[in-house]
Order: structure tokens, then sequence, then C-alpha cells
């Protein structure tokens, strides 16, 4: 692997995010957490295990569908070991996202039972969905919401009490800014967050990403890695860059390559379908 540098970052605005989940956390049936599910470990905020500890907590691993699936599997197990009910979804194209509402009756099934047996109509579970940026919050919560959208002509139907979401008829959403910052010292997990580009470029350097993200795939996707680019084994990582920019034709005037374009082309190939489904936490760091 390449040198990895130690980073200090956390924002301030966490802190008040933590506080406002953790003063709401009372209400809810059930809580929702959204992972990537490339980075199932980086993309889960340790503090939001301990605060959620004592509610149903449903881990919905979003993004399935860039993940490697063998991965994916160990990890998912690795969760449920924990105790946690888990399921994959794919929020962009709907995948899954229709069984969130049985698994949650399930979760609830004895609290249901109870309310049942008092005579009482199921209300719709009140649930917070919490992620990191860029996880597909906001995606899922349109899925969610469209049932809604076509008996209320809402999207979302805004219910009585201003703060609750009606999503579908299952689901009331409180509606707080849900976001979690990653939390991060071990200097592995910040690259893995910047790789998919769940924390923004400018906070690491993309030539320390793509090194990273380049040794990362000759590690344990060297297939895909050499396939793509035409890269042989041998080749360090400025031979590859060379490489890959000669063969994208990211050259600036005199041939020379275009390094900043080539950190661009990786990072976009990385980020979407092109090397296939790839999965950047492993188990065994769980
Ligand atoms: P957020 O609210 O948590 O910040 O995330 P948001 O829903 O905005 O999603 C961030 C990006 O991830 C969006 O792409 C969205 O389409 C994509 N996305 C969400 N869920 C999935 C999924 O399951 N699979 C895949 N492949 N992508 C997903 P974008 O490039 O920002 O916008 P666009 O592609 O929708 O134009």
């Amino acid at each position: 692997m390449s040198q990895t540098k130690q980073i200090q970052w956390f924002p301030g605005h966490m802190f008040k995010s933590l506080r406002e989940i953790r003063e709401k956390i009372k209400l809810m049936d059930i809580v929702m957490i959204l992972l990537d599910s490339r980075l199932p470990y980086a993309s889960m905020n340790p503090e939001i295990m301990k605060i959620t500890q004592h509610k149903p907590v449903i881990l919905l691993f979003n993004k399935m569908d860039l993940a490697d699936g063998e991965i994916l599997a160990l990890s998912e197990k690795k969760y449920q070991e924990m105790g946690y009910y888990t399921l994959k979804i794919d929020a962009q194209s709907g995948k899954n996202v229709d069984k969130i509402h049985q698994l949650a009756r399930d979760v609830l099934k004895d609290k249901i039972q109870k309310e049942e047996s008092k005579g009482l109509k199921i209300r719709p579970f009140r649930t917070m969905i919490l992620g990191i940026p860029n996880v597909g919050k906001s995606t899922l919560i349109n899925q969610l919401s469209k049932s809604s959208a076509t008996k209320t002509g809402n999207t979302p139907g805004v219910t009585k009490a201003q703060q609750w979401i009606k999503l579908g008829d299952t689901f009331e959403m409180l509606d707080t800014p849900g976001v979690l910052w990653p939390k991060f010292t071990d200097p592995k997990v910040g690259y893995h967050l910047a790789i998919t580009g769940a924390i923004k470029d400018r906070i690491l350097p993309e030539d320390d990403v793509c090194h990273y993200a380049l040794d990362f795939l000759k590690t344990y996707y060297p297939k895909k890695l050499y396939q793509r680019y035409q890269i042989t084994e041998a080749m360090d990582y400025v031979s590859m860059l060379d490489q890959i920019g000669k063969l994208r034709g990211a050259l600036l005037k005199g041939a020379e390559v275009d390094y900043d374009r080539v950190y661009q082309i990786i990072l976009t190939d990385i980020r979407g379908k092109q090397l296939g489904g790839l999965s950047f936490d492993r188990p065994e760091t769980l």
C-alpha cells in the first residue's frame, strides 16, 4: 500500500447533528442507517452505533450495484452477528427498496402485535434516516415517498405535525438533517471515503488518493486494473499514470501527460461502474 498520511478532519457541525440525533432518538420506533456498500465501515459512524444501541436499527447497504458482491455479503454477515438487521439496496434503481417495509414490520412485530391486541390501529412507523453525505439519503427518501405521492399528490406528503414527513404509508420520517459526517483517525478510512467521493476532493490531495487507489486495485483487483488500462504488474505508480494518460489521451501540448486529468479519469472510473463492483472496506477491518 502507498504511504498513508495522518489526517485531521472532523467538521464542527457534526457535534450539532449528533446532539440533535441524541435528543430525537427517543421518538423513534425504528432507525435506518444508510451505509455505502463499498465502504460499510468507513461510512458507519461509531458514535451513531452508541446512540442507537437501544433502538431497533436497520442497516441499509446502499449502492449495492457498485460493490463487490462477495465482500459485501461477508460484511453484511458481520453486522448481522452484531445484532443488526440488514438489507442491501440500490436506491437509484429502486432495487429492494420495497422490501424495507416488510423488514420493518418483522423487526417491530412484537410492538405491532401489542398494539393490535389493544385494538389500536397501526400507525406509520416513526423513523430517522441517517447517513454520511452522498450515501444516497435523498434518493432513498424520494423512492420511499413515491407510494404516497400517487395517493396524496404530495412528494413527499407532509403530515400535520410539521416536522414529520410521510414516506409512503409505512413511515413517518423526522425532518432533521440526518447528515452524519464520518469521523476517522485511521488514514485508510479517509482514503476510502475520498476514493468514493464521500468527502470532497479538496480534503485530501488527489495525487495521494489516486496513489492509494491504484495500489489498492493492484492488491485486491489486479485483473480489473490491468485489463482496463493495459497495465502490467511490473509498472510502478508513475508508469501507471503515464500509461493511463497515453491510453486515454490525457496529454498536454508536447505529448506530456496531464496528470490532473489522469486523476479525474481514475476517480471517475472507480466511482462509476467501469471497473465493475469494488469494495474498499474489507470485513477483516471491522
Ligand atoms: P445524499 O442525500 O445522502 O447526500 O445523497 P444523494 O441521494 O444525493 O445521492 C448521491 C449520489 O449517489 C447521487 O448521484 C445519486 O444518484 C447516487 N446514488 C444514490 N443511491 C445510489 C445507488 O444505490 N446506486 C448508485 N449507483 N448510485 C446511487 P449524483 O451523481 O450526485 O447525481 P445523479 O447521478 O443522480 O445525477
